[in-house]
Parts: structure tokens; sequence; C-alpha cells
């Protein structure tokens, strides 16, 4: 929560992602002043639900729901204008007024339509099990120093020649994959062109602005995307994104001192999901499985893939509480569990008969990991409409007393349903 002494926040998945960052975003943002995202793009969908409305923003920070807030794209985001505008139009007809209060870093790296059809074609995509909207590509670019900035629009002549390059580059390589279809120079200076006038009003020097905003003393959160055990560096490599998704990219990917961040909430579900293939030890069996998928809804929000599913691990959130500095954890989806009889929370993993607590890198390892479960009594109640920890059965709160000592990390809220409403604050504490 902000206050006098936390202007600055970080908002982190702390699992796999989708673990709820947009709801918590938009909760939060009632008392910021700036919202920006820092990395990932449009494969990121963060939900937000008002009233019995939803809106699913890929790109858009998820403050933008609140009419006073500033909201930014850093330069550590991959920016697909395509999406970005219809996604803009989109929130404009269903009333939200976005005019003068959304900025983009002239230093984001821009996904070209040959991203994505290159993510589409890829082999290795599909082994990774990505969402196709060119993310990893663009990053490429960027690392190879040869991506197209936003501010590279102003000179159409260089733009032109980036855009040659790329197009030549990515044809060959979907003659290569054998694809059917191919990139062209003409289309894609036309798709920029036309969106360029749009993108140069609101492209701005990010870091500078939030620079200025955090030393006015102005409340500013910085929205992750995807999940910690998906960067690039700390995740479940190479079944991971290619942006740093914790909470170090938060500094890199707006432009600002690591210092001037005072806090870091860790969003995790009350269990555990992923889209996408890679380790997920305590991935449950059939016929539980499909029960919570159901329970909890879990297709993806940009993908509509079904979502796995397992138990809660402690030793995976333990490890996001670690390398983000973890401030609070804020749990969601709790009233998913409702109904089950019984739940497990995993404290550990044993490989070849030996316990291991902390987050192996080694993948091979996580293959082979069986968890170490606590079992819980399952509280049988609904509990959607809690809003103090006291209004939760005491099943339920033993098995969040028990996530919070077992990750070392207060927790700070407990959503217990979709909606702004349903959620129990730290301050409502018992
Ligand atoms: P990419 O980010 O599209 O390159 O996909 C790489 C991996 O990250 C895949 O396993 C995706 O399913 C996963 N991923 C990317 N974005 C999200 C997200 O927002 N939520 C959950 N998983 C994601």
């Amino acid at each position: 929560m902000f206050d006098s002494t936390t202007r600055t926040m970080v908002v982190v998945g702390a699992q796999w992602g989708d673990e709820g960052k947009g709801k918590l975003v938009d909760v939060l943002a009632e008392r910021a002043d700036w919202v920006v995202r820092y990395q990932g793009g449009a494969n990121a969908g963060h939900t937000v639900h008002i009233g019995d409305r939803s809106f699913v923003l890929h790109q858009v920070p998820s403050g933008i729901m609140h009419p006073g807030v500033r909201c930014a794209i850093g330069n550590g985001v991959v920016l697909d204008p395509e999406t970005l505008f219809i996604e803009i139009d989109k929130l404009v007809a269903d009333g939200i007024d976005v005019e003068g209060r959304l900025y983009v870093s002239e230093r984001a790296h821009l996904v070209m339509p040959y991203h994505k059809l290159l993510d589409k074609a890829s082999a290795a995509s599909k082994v990774i099990g990505t969402t196709g909207r060119g993310i990893g590509m663009a990053y490429e670019d960027k690392v190879a120093r040869r991506g197209v900035r936003v501010l590279d629009l102003r000179y159409p002549t260089r733009l032109r020649e980036l855009v040659a390059a790329g197009v030549e580059r990515a044809n060959a390589q979907l003659e290569r994959g054998g694809a059917a279809e191919r990139a062209s120079v003409e289309t894609t200076m036309q798709v920029l062109e036309a969106l360029t006038p749009r993108l140069m009003a609101i492209a701005e020097d990010v870091g500078l602005c939030v620079h200025r905003a955090i030393k006015s003393g102005a409340a500013v959160l910085l929205e992750g995307a995807q999940g910690s055990l998906l960067d690039i560096d700390h995740g479940t490599y190479p079944f991971v994104t290619s942006s740093n998704t914790t909470v170090g990219g938060a500094a890199t990917g707006v432009g600002i001192s690591p210092m001037s961040i005072q806090s870091a909430l860790g969003v995790v579900k009350a269990y555990t999901t992923r889209v996408g293939n890679g380790p997920l030890p305590t991935e449950l069996d059939e016929p539980l499985h499909t029960e919570v998928r159901t329970l909890g809804n879990e297709y993806g929000a940009t993908t509509g893939r079904p979502r796995r599913c397992g138990w809660f691990d402690g030793v995976v959130v333990r490890y996001a509480a670690r390398v983000n500095g973890l401030t609070g954890l804020a749990v969601t989806k709790l009233d998913v569990l409702d109904t089950l009889p019984q739940l497990a929370i995993c404290t550990g993993y044993r490989v070849n008969g030996e316990l291991y607590t902390e987050f192996p890198a080694d993948l091979q390892m996580l293959e082979q990991a069986v968890p170490v479960y606590e079992w819980f009594d399952g509280w049988r109640q609904p509990t959607q409409d809690a809003r103090r920890l006291a209004d939760l059965p005491s099943a339920a709160r033993a098995y969040l007393d028990r996530i919070e000592a077992l990750c070392e990390t207060p927790i700070s809220y407990v959503s217990v349903g979709t909606r702004r409403d349903q959620i129990i604050g730290v301050d409502a504490r018992a």
C-alpha cells in the first residue's frame, strides 16, 4: 500500500504468470499517480473486472482504469504498435478516457510484423510454447543491436533500411524453416507509416518523466508482466520469456535507479498454474487437474490455452521472494479452493533421495523432483464475501499462515473473487 514512506512500488508475479497482477494493480492504482509497464509486451494479458464488465489489457498498463492516473510503457517493453492502438481504441469505445495520460518510451523496441511471423513459424517457439506474439524475436533483435525503436519512426530513410534488413533476415529464416508466409518491406512500411503520427504523439522520455514524478513525491506503481519463474535469467530456462520479469528489470525497464524502489509486492495464486511447456513440479493428476482448472477458469487471457495447474509450491515462491526482495505477498484466487476436501503445499523436492528446499537452476533436477507435501484440511465454505482475515474459516487462515511462514514474507492482500471489492487488505488483519 502507498503511504508517506512507500511511494515507489513494484508489483511482480511470483510464479509462472497469470497470478492476478492486473487486479492488484487496479486496486493499488486507486492511490497511484503513475502506473508503468517495464518488460514483456503483448504476450501479457492482465484482466481487470469492474462491476459486470471485464477488460483484458495486453500492453496498456492496468492503471488506465483510474481516470486521474498517468500510464507509461517503459523502454524495457517490446511494443507492438498495431495491437496497441487496437487496444486503445477498444478502451475508448468502452468509455475509458486515454487521451493525454498514456505515454510510450521513445527507447522502446518495436515488435514488427515479421517478428510475429517468425514466432508463429519457429520450431523452437513451439517447443517452449510461446504466445506467438513475436516477443522473443523482438528482444533478439534488440540484443543484436539491429532493432527498431519508437524514435526511429522519426527518420523514414533509416527506418526503411532497418526494415529492409529485418525483412530479408526474416524471409531467409522463414524459407529455411519451410514456412509458406513471407514478410514484405512495403507492407511493413505501410503499417508503420500509418501508425507513426499516433505513436509519435505519445512518445516520451519515460525514464525522465518517472524520475521527475518520483522526485516530486508522486506514488509510482511499476507493473510487472509474466512471472518470476519465466524470467530470462532466474526462471526455468529455456522455458521462459525473453525479459527480466523480476524486480531488477523494473529499474532497467523504466530507466530509474533501483535505489528508488521502496517495496515489492509479489502476487501469487493460492495454487500454481503455468501455460506453455517446462517444469511444473507440483502439477496435479487427473481428475483433480481438470477440476481445479474448471473451478479457477484457468484458460490463457492472451491465447485461450488451457493452463496447467498444481498445488502451491513454497519452494518456488520462497525463491521468488528472495530474488525480488518481496516486501509483501498478495495471495489470489483463494476462493477457487473453497470446495476441495484437502489441500497440499509443497515444502521441498526430493531428487534421487536427497531433500532440496532451495529452487534449483538445473532443469534435469527439476524434471526428477518429487514434491514433498504438507497436507491441510479444506475449509469447504464460500470465502468470496470475506473482507477481513477474521471472516475466513480457520482452515483457510491456517493454510495462509503456512504460506506466509514458508515464503518468509508477510501476506498483505488476499483476493477472494474477480471483482475489485473482493479483497482483504492487511489493515483489515484481525
Ligand atoms: P513468450 O513470452 O511469448 O515468448 O512465451 C515464452 C513463455 O512464457 C511461454 O511458456 C508462455 O506461455 C509464457 N508466457 C508469456 N507471457 C505469459 C503471461 O502473460 N502469462 C503466463 N505465461 C506467459
